[in-house]
């Protein structure tokens, strides 16, 4: 896969609802049901962190899930990447970019969305012919007004913002013409995925389908 395929799929992905959600989920056993809450509130496209041990079930589990769209995130290595398509990830993230990263999803057919925090790794991706990327961790980085001021010279990018975004502050992202969705994992609180409380993620999801952009 080219990066231009990669970023004509990121493209669509991040056009399918407002808010990625960025999961962290420690039991698989609670995959499946935490996927179909998100994708009954409107949010199909799932990121799911390659942070917990069990993060590669989750992702087989969630892959099972009918309208749902699987991706694996903290994608740092080649392995990493071998491993969430073998768990049926159809889509990654890094929180940035190597080569040898890049190679690895480009060999493995897994569309890449590429974290940048500056706007020298915003053109070293544009060059490589990404043209959708992570701005990553956005708030920290400066927020809306950053990425407003990044993307301002590089208007063939497209970004989706994540990292400290919320209900309060993802307007702010969504009203920027060059930012096509955010991720966050307001959507999943960890105290609503322990107790099981699917319905109160899908109000939250919900909630968050509807921000406009
Ligand atoms: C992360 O680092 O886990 C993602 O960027 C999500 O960040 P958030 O928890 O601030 O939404």
């Amino acid at each position: 896969m080219t990066p231009q395929e990669a970023s004509i799929r990121s493209r669509e992905l991040c056009l399918l609802a407002p808010v990625i959600p960025v999961l962290v989920v420690d039991d698989a056993s609670k995959a499946a049901d935490l996927a179909r809450a998100l994708v009954k509130g409107g949010l199909p496209v799932l990121e799911v962190t390659l942070r917990t041990a069990s993060a590669l079930d989750v992702i087989r589990e969630m892959a099972t899930v009918a309208g749902g769209i699987v991706g694996a995130g903290t994608l740092l290595t080649p392995k990493d990447v071998e491993n969430a398509k073998a768990a049926g990830a159809t889509f990654g993230v890094s929180p940035g970019a190597t080569d040898l990263l890049l190679d690895a999803c480009e060999a493995n057919e897994l569309p890449l969305l590429p974290g940048i925090a500056t706007s020298t790794e915003a053109m070293r991706l544009l060059e490589r012919g990404y043209t959708v990327q992570k701005f990553f961790p956005a708030e920290a980085n400066g927020g809306a007004p950053a990425l407003k001021a990044i993307g301002a010279p590089l208007p063939q990018i497209s970004f989706c913002p994540t990292g400290g975004v919320s209900l309060k502050n993802a307007n702010d992202y969504l009203s920027l013409s060059n930012t096509l969705c955010v991720g966050g994992s307001w959507v999943a609180p960890a105290s609503l995925v322990a107790s099981g409380d699917w319905d109160g993620i899908t109000a939250l999801a919900a909630e968050a389908a509807k921000l406009p952009r």
